[in-house]
């Protein structure tokens, strides 16, 4: 017969797997490790450091439009992300920025920065704001569908 004193102790094995297997989760994911951030993930983080909500239609405008230099976002990336762009200078194929199009994109936090750093400068002539970091990328993540 089954005593509350085995249903416990059951219920206890039950539920310390999952804690586990979460824990586990957590420490792969730990700094250093590739691949172990999401798109939403460094979205929150953006926004968080900007100190308010993105908005995904800044954002649009923002890689769209011109910002006083001679690139735009949309001048490699092209004006619908959800496609391949091509290089402005070396007219080398650029992978697709939306992630629902190219799962690679936003996966690592190191890389999605670095490369902020050198497009914002060659765009903007500065490094991009949290805020507009944060922007784009919710623009980016709203991107579902090919037009
Ligand atoms: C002169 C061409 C060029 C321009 C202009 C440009 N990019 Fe890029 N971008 C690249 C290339 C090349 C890569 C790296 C190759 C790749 O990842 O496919 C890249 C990669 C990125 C990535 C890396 C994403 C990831 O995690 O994989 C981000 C973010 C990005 N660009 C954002 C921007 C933003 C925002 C702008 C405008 C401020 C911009 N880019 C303008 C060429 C450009």
């Amino acid at each position: 017969m089954m005593t509350t004193q085995h249903f416990t102790t059951l219920l206890r094995g039950a539920t310390r797997a999952p804690r586990l297997v979460a824990m586990l989760i957590v420490s792969l994911g730990g700094p250093g490790t590739a691949f172990a951030d999401t798109p939403q993930k460094l979205l929150a983080a953006y926004a968080a450091q900007a100190g308010r909500a993105a908005d995904a239609q800044r954002g649009q405008q923002f890689f769209t439009g011109l910002h006083g230099r001679e690139w735009r976002c949309a001048s490699c990336h092209g004006a619908t992300p959800t496609q391949a762009g091509q290089h402005a200078a070396t007219g080398k194929a650029i992978r697709p920025l939306a992630p629902a199009f190219n799962p690679d994109r936003f996966t690592e936090a190191a890389k999605a920065e670095k490369w902020f750093r050198r497009n914002c400068n060659d765009v903007v002539g500065r490094e991009c704001t949290a805020a507009e970091k944060a922007d784009v990328l919710a623009w980016l993540i709203t991107l579902k569908e090919r037009p």
